[in-house]
């Protein structure tokens, strides 16, 4: 039965406030209203659509994850076919590359270049007609793919419909679904915890969630996807630049990267590879080098193309990340929550250009389940500056002498029993604060830059001042004198001095940073801003019971209980009260920014990379002084701060209107504003 008139009204608004929602969640990253807010629309309509069942289309979001692959994944044959990219590894291939262009255009002029990151993903090509989501298709060879329609389609990124009243007719959208690193992490997490083999890496966990026969098990994977290009295309006429085009798709709702960029000649060309090069391992996603294409769509039909890929475009590589070792021994490293890491020591060997000799193993069970044996020749990744890992074993390498790990039944640094509970995948040494292991990762976590920002407090340096008996608990770093420090190894007046001035310095931070230093299981630094904003003081946090607890954003039961076991602890009491009787005070969030900065109660879009500190600190700095940090730009954006390398969303604040602040502006708030602390 047909519905009324404003029942299809009705259902047509809300899937209209639905998209509208999903895009700013998954594609701008942005949110306006709450999950709760989100799930009430979505009930809505499925309420409207069971009550009046033909108003469900294809096209509506309820319908992301529908029915299974009946054929599975039949063969489909682009109607453009899709090309690859030649490769670029050193500087002078990209001049070479730049030159040949050139030669072909006949031109002396500096060229014109579209630069983006090259997504370490799936290529995938998307059909629309009319505006309409209707087919999905993987590469395959370049001329025939796989119809992954109905997997796609469960993508909350991709549009259903594009936003737009004239939309083409055809219109062909290509680019590459991946996982950002948060999902990828959470997924192999998952994975453990129910005893399933974990994924390589990012790209694979994509490839393997997206040929799932089951679109539910795709749906529960959280996929992502950037545009980068356009195949076949009908009823539009496509505008004259690569850019352009991009900022089409982009306003037509369709995610793409806002790390890319316009730039003039190969300078422009390697000046982004080097830029995105630092920025590369605080990205979202993966990445495996730059993509460089001419901007101008005229000129690079000009140029044309050679055997399976153009001439005008080039993907600048970054250096490998893995490399093959030898193994020598396993040691077994102790946390600060007594947790054994085994950690393999390698024979020295460079990856990705630094030397890399040790890698972790993570815990017991992924020492059996990669089947990792003393003497064994294995892979070695490491991505950006996390810690590097083992891959895979090369088996047919393996020496007839490998030997297995054994994990130690006792603390190899204090000699407590090691305990693993049925329920965990790590071993713990039960020693707690007595462990000298454990109390300087404590200690070290606890001055670490983002709790309380000891400068000068190093590894090494914690390791005498426990090792001498100088410091038992954090508390005790506050009586530290210049005369006991400098009786240390490599330590001089100078420096002594000014980590004196630094620990006293650091008795004024954020409630969240305190929080965050205690080092609570499970309170990570989100939490303890929650915490820290919820409760308002350390007193306040500490006589929060359970159910009290359970109110916060993000804490469960876990966490809750983690959190009262850590103020039960009579220890734990105790440094807590020597820390305030030596004048630690923590300073709500809310105490520090009632004092008026130009910046209160505005909102500030970071973009771009800051030479003097990382976005994480920018974002807090922003808080710290009173504004509220948003991931894109838009008419209420009061504020763009712009690093090194801002993209799309400097030319959006440009073309709206809005005030842009370059670092060094910044800068010169921080400084006047902590200055006046
Ligand atoms: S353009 C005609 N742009 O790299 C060239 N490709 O080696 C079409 N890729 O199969 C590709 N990021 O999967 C282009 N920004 C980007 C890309 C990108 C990743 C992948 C894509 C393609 C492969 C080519």
């Amino acid at each position: 039965m047909r519905a009324p008139t404003d029942i299809i009204q009705q259902a047509a608004d809300l899937r209209r406030q639905i998209a509208y929602h999903a895009w700013r969640y998954y594609v701008l990253d942005d949110p306006e209203i709450s999950d709760a807010g989100y799930d009430r629309l979505f009930r809505e309509l499925e309420a409207l659509e069971t009550a009046w069942p033909a108003l469900v289309s294809s096209d509506s979001p309820t319908q992301r994850v529908g029915g299974g692959l009946a054929n599975g994944f039949a063969p489909v044959t682009h109607a453009l076919p899709m090309l690859s990219l030649n490769n670029a590894f050193t500087d002078a291939d990209v001049s070479g590359f730049a030159q040949r262009v050139a030669d072909a255009l006949g031109s002396q002029q500096t060229l014109e270049w579209a630069v983006e990151p090259k997504f370490d993903g799936l290529a995938i090509s998307l059909i629309y007609q009319n505006g309409k989501f209707l087919a999905a298709a993987t590469r395959g060879d370049g001329a025939t793919g796989e119809d992954v329609t109905a997997n796609v389609r469960t993508i909350r990124a991709i549009p259903l419909q594009l936003s737009t009243d004239h939309p083409p007719s055809r219109l062909e959208v290509r680019g590459e679904v991946l996982m950002l690193k948060r999902d990828f992490q959470r997924l192999n997490d998952d994975q453990l915890k129910q005893g399933a083999k974990p994924f390589a890496n990012p790209r694979n966990a994509a490839a393997g969630s997206l040929r799932q026969l089951s679109p539910a098990v795709t749906a529960s994977r959280r996929l992502h996807f950037f545009a980068y290009g356009v195949g076949l295309c009908e009823g539009w006429e496509m505008p004259p630049t690569h850019s352009a085009i991009l900022t089409q798709l982009a306003e037509w709702r369709l995610p793409v990267s806002d790390v890319r960029q316009v730039v003039q000649g190969v300078d422009g060309l390697l000046g982004y590879y080097y830029t995105i090069g630092k920025q590369r391992a605080h990205l979202p996603f993966e990445i495996d080098g730059v993509v460089y294409k001419l901007n101008n769509m005229a000129l690079q039909a000009q140029v044309g193309y050679v055997a399976r890929a153009p001439r005008f475009a080039i993907a600048h590589k970054f250096p490998a990340e893995e490399a093959t070792t030898e193994l020598l021994a396993i040691e077994v490293q102790v946390g600060r929550t007594g947790a054994l890491t085994p950690v393999a020591v390698l024979e020295p060997v460079s990856v990705g250009g630094v030397t890399v000799s040790h890698a972790t193993l993570h815990n017991e069970d992924e020492v059996r389940r990669k089947d990792v044996r003393i003497g064994d020749w294995v892979n070695v990744r490491r991505a950006g500056d996390v810690i590097p890992e083992i891959v895979s074993v090369v088996f047919s390498r393996r020496p007839p002498n490998a030997r297995e790990f054994v994990m130690p039944t006792h603390c190899p640094v204090c000699g407590a029993v090691v305990i693993r509970l049925p329920d965990e995948a790590v071993a713990r040494c039960t020693g707690g604060l007595h462990c000298s292991a454990q109390r300087k990762q404590a200690l070290w976590h606890f001055a670490s830059r983002r709790a309380m920002d000891i400068d000068g407090l190093g590894e090494k340096l914690v390791d005498q001042l426990v090792d001498q008996g100088l410091v038992e608990d954090p508390a005790d770093l506050y009586r530290l004198t210049i005369t006991q420090l400098t009786a240390l190894d490599r330590m001089g007046e100078k420096s002594a001095t000014n980590l004196v001035e630094s620990i006293a310095a650091s008795r004024h931070v954020p409630l969240e940073r305190l929080v965050y230093a205690l080092g609570i299981r499970h309170v990570g630094e989100q939490t303890a801003r929650d915490l820290a904003r919820h409760f308002g003081s350390l007193t306040g946090i500490m006589q929060a019971d359970r159910d009290a607890l359970l109110v916060v954003r993000d804490v469960g039961d876990v966490v809750a209980d983690a959190i009262v076991q850590f103020f039960t602890d009579a220890h734990h009491r105790h440094v807590i009260e020597k820390l305030m009787d030596y004048g630690v005070e923590s300073v709500s969030r809310s105490a520090v920014s009632v004092r008026q900065t130009p910046i209160s109660g505005r909102s500030v879009v970071l973009t771009g990379t800051l030479a003097a500190m990382t976005r994480d600190d920018a974002r807090d700095w922003i808080e710290r002084l009173g504004g509220k940090v948003t991931g894109s730009v838009s008419r209420k954006t009061d504020l763009v701060i712009a690093g090194e390398a801002a993209g799309s969303k400097l030319e959006k604040a440009a073309e709206l209107g809005i005030t842009v602040w370059n670092e060094q502006e910044f800068m010169a708030l921080i400084n006047e504003q902590s200055g006046a602390h």
